[in-house]
């Protein structure tokens, strides 16, 4: 059993964190997403794993991952030079896959469900495919399955306009070598991708053996704020262990569960859990509130943040108002100007969005 890990694609809905870094690196509770599903592989044992990355943030997934030894598995990185869709990746993946089963995990989804059971079943049962499904309310952004009462599965649908169901595939699928010669018949969809959701139809329409199974525990796919800052909730709360390396002056207090990290220094701060900080960050007059990701090297000064994402480098000084449900990028600097400001100064990405009241 091999595991093929989705990390290139073009990251459009992260835009603009994506246009200089990978999705998959962005971190949820200082950790980057992708490492989430090595993690799940490696649980089950399973030591060979393929990680798909593109052109523009192949490097960066590799040096940040490294060859697996941290994972105790072994990554092979294979090079999709377009992001021509899910069930194309695995295409390309073929010469690492063999004509070994393998787990196909998209490096943006989340599971808290652990992959050991529905591995056992996809073995014991010596299925082709074995797909996992969780209820939506917004089945037309994924694929959607429609199932019969007794459990089969009828058709797969890729985000479907009119969603015969409100069941959505999650981005975990176990395939038996088969998957290769479905792919082998499927054409590109309206939207130009070779889709994995037609491969598996097509399995499905030759009578192979497809089983599913609905997940019990939360499932998120962070390929937008609003997911990412929710995956950042729920990690903080089900897994973070209080933690203290860094140092907190006479005046800075630490309530609930809470991870600062090393050569952190906190100087007149509350930090109310469950919230981590990172190595090397600088923190004066601030209060950080629940469900809270600080980044490594970040410097915070008379700063008021809540439920907020802030990633490596950022620096945010002396803004006089609470910010909360922010995903703040690499190296972004938030200031206000050392007298009441007659006028805003931006430099901004593209694709930012800033809303000021
Ligand atoms: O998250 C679950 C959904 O994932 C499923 O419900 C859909 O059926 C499935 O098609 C997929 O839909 P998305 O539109 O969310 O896939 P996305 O383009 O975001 O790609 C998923 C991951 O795979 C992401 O980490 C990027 C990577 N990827 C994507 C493409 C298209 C690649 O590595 N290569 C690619 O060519």
């Amino acid at each position: 059993m091999k595991a093929l890990i989705l990390s290139g694609g073009k990251g459009t809905r992260l835009r603009p964190l994506t246009y200089t870094g990978a999705k998959q690196l962005v971190p949820v509770a200082n950790k980057p997403i992708l490492w989430y599903g090595i993690e799940a592989i490696a649980a089950t044992g399973i030591t060979e794993v393929g990680i798909i990355i593109s052109p523009e943030t192949g490097e960066e997934v590799k040096a940040k991952t490294g060859d697996g030894s941290r994972f105790g598995v072994q990554i092979t990185y294979i090079l999709q030079e377009t992001p021509a869709g899910l069930a194309h990746a695995v295409k390309i993946a073929q010469p690492f896959l063999g004509d070994a089963p393998f787990i196909l995990y998209l490096g943006d989804n989340l599971i808290k469900d652990e992959l050991g059971t529905f591995l056992t079943e996809f073995k014991e049962k010596q299925l082709d495919a074995l797909i996992l499904l969780r209820s939506v309310k917004n089945p037309s952004s994924f694929g959607v399955a429609e199932v019969e009462d007794g459990g089969r599965i009828r058709r797969l649908v890729e985000k479907p306009k009119d969603p015969p169901s409100n069941l959505a595939l999650v981005g975990v699928y176990f395939f038996s070598a088969d998957i290769h010669r479905a792919i082998a018949q499927i054409q590109p969809s309206a939207r130009g991708e070779l889709e994995i959701t037609d491969a598996i139809q097509t399995l499905i329409d030759l009578q192979y053996q497809v089983n599913a199974q609905q997940l019990t525990g939360w499932w998120l796919d962070t390929g937008k704020k609003d997911d990412l800052l929710e995956a950042n909730r729920i990690i903080l709360d089900e897994y973070l262990e209080s933690n203290i390396q860094g140092t907190l002056d006479h005046d800075s207090q630490v309530i609930g569960r809470v991870s600062i990290g090393k050569n952190t220094q906190l100087i007149n701060c509350t930090v109310r859990g469950p919230a981590a900080i990172g190595d090397n960050c600088y923190l004066e007059n601030c209060f950080i509130g629940p469900y809270s990701s600080i980044a490594n090297d970040v410097k915070l000064i008379d700063t008021d943040i809540d439920h907020s994402v802030l990633l490596s480098g950022a620096k945010v000084m002396n803004i006089h108002q609470r910010i909360v449900d922010s995903l703040i990028g690499q190296r972004v600097s938030l200031t206000s100007a050392p007298r009441r400001p007659r006028a805003l100064r931006f430099l901004v990405g593209d694709d930012s969005m800033i809303e000021i009241h």
